[in-house]
């Protein structure tokens, strides 16, 4: 059998990064603006933190108007509508992500909706969702555009393949199907989305030739789920307990990776995989943004 490719998400988001870093370059050698990030960050969630000050941190190295709003996890409603209304309004920021989840008296849908569609880096918003699924342009989600970067750059052959998403979240696996079952690169696949009460997921794993984990479980898809062959993408970031670790914890995905190795065709690793590529996709749709709000 033909040795299993390991997709590396990093080394694939480091080449973007540098694409990226060239047209910043070009922009600011025409007189226009860098492209403006703002990241809100509501309370200190751990995992939240770190994320957070990743995106900053790349956003930085790729000379891009980065700017991080840390509240805490007491900040009101209106307090945070307040600081959206004030970013849509700031001609220096072409893009703004309010990191999620948000606390729990803060209803997220209503803080979404706020963000105007075309700062909208997330592509959260209702408007792009909706975009999304009717195949207008828009800004899509960033995990997910990742991931069809990456099938991209190894030449997946998507057409015509049965694609089964693990996960129906509006993040990540909603989307996921979307662009895998449009028209065009990347795309044209036959797509099922699998969720916690679907029957025989097992069996419906092993049928597909491209498998999304998307579910936030620890190594919930073993070897046996998987097709001979297939293209196993693993969305998941869990922390799991390691005594043999120096932090006593150690990052998992979604599927038993030293399991599926041995039986899939590509399979993303954790980290390393879709990770880095997500921060890749927001410089990207950031980027995309400060060009269309100069004119370009
Ligand atoms: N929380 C986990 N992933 C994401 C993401 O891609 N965007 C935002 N805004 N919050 C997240």
């Amino acid at each position: 059998m033909a040795e299993t490719t390991i997709i590396d998400g990093k080394a694939i988001a480091a080449e973007i990064h540098t694409e990226i870093v060239a047209a910043v370059e070009g922009l600011k050698a025409a007189g226009k603006r860098a492209p403006g990030l703002a990241v809100v960050l509501i309370g200190d969630n751990p995992a939240s933190k770190a994320y957070v000050s990743t995106k900053t941190k790349r956003c930085a190295e790729a000379g891009f108007h980065s700017v991080q709003v840390n509240r805490p996890g007491s900040t009101t409603r209106d307090e945070l509508l307040q600081i959206i209304h004030d970013l849509n309004e700031d001609p220096s920021i072409h893009g703004i992500l309010v990191q999620l989840p948000l606390p729990p008296h803060i209803d997220e849908q209503e803080i979404i909706a706020a963000i105007s569609p075309d700062k909208d880096v997330d592509g959260f918003h209702p408007i792009n969702a909706g975009k999304l699924s009717i195949g207008l342009p828009g800004f899509v989600p960033c995990t997910p555009l990742g991931i069809q970067e990456l099938l991209l750059r190894h030449k997946v052959q998507t057409s015509g393949a049965f694609a089964v998403v693990l996960g129906r979240s509006n993040l990540v696996g909603r989307p996921a199907a979307q662009l895998l079952s449009q028209k065009g690169p990347a795309g044209d696949a036959t797509v099922c989305i699998a969720h916690s009460r679907t029957r025989n997921l097992a069996d419906l794993c092993r049928r597909a030739d491209i498998l999304v984990a998307a579910i936030g479980r620890p190594n919930f898809v073993t070897g046996d789920m998987i097709k001979p062959g297939a293209v196993v993408i693993d969305v998941g970031i869990n922390r799991i307990d390691d005594a043999s670790s120096k932090s006593g914890s150690r990052i998992v995905g979604d599927v038993d990776f030293e399991a599926a190795k041995k039986i899939a065709g590509a399979i993303t690793p954790v980290p390393g995989g879709v990770g880095p590529m997500t921060v890749a996709m927001l410089l990207r749709n950031t980027l995309q943004s400060a060009r269309r709000h100069q004119g370009l």
